[in-house]
């Protein structure tokens, strides 16, 4: 089995975001991912707003995830604040529709404050659930960024605004 062909679609949630430098915040997320035929390689794109309406556009961030081997993946992504970053990890099945990939920067480049990032992430049908941790020249352990969860959804136009009742599903 594939893992990144069960990525594939838009999913579509909420999430949470705090560092030590910043105050807290809430922001509502949709991820594409999409193939091009290639069987290691699928693309994708992460857009955040701070509102549920969409008028307060946060990170956005596109690249290209690969599969290097059968337990490796690399995510390569040019981000909104200018970033461009490269991460490698573990990609671990835990059953037919369910796995764990591990992730840890390899390259950040464009952003002096940054020292490293990692990513958690899990898939378990058509649920996905993540957290980000980043160490910044200021805050040089690795710290807590980001999580969120995100539900796949039917394919729709991409401004559509989402339900509210799958934000309200996944507040816990
Ligand atoms: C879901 C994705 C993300 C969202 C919604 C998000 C949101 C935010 C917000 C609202 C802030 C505070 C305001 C600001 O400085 O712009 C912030 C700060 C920051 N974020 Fe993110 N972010 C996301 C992903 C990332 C990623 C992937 C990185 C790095 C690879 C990153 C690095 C930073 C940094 C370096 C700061 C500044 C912290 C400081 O100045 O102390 N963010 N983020």
């Amino acid at each position: 089995m594939n893992p990144l062909e069960l990525l594939i679609g838009t999913w579509r949630g909420k999430g949470t975001g705090e560092y030590p430098s910043i105050a807290p915040f809430s922001y509502i997320e949709e991820i594409k991912f999409q193939d091009n035929g290639f069987r290691d390689v699928i693309q994708y794109e992460q857009r955040t707003w701070l509102d549920e309406a969409r008028t307060s556009p946060s990170h956005w961030e596109t690249g290209l995830i690969r599969l290097l081997g059968e337990h490796e993946i690399e995510i390569i992504n040019a981000q909104i604040g200018r970033r461009v970053e490269v991460l490698v990890g573990d990609i671990e099945l835990k059953g037919p529709q369910h796995f764990v990939i591990d992730l840890n920067s390899i390259t950040i480049a464009n952003d002096v404050r940054m020292v490293g990032t990692q990513r958690h992430i899990e898939i378990s049908g058509n649920q996905l659930f993540y957290t980000m941790s980043m160490a910044m020249t200021k805050v040089p352990t690795t710290t807590h960024h980001l999580q969120a969860t995100l539900v796949r959804g039917l394919e729709c136009g991409s401004l559509e605004t989402p339900s509210s009742d799958l934000f309200e599903t996944y507040d816990s």
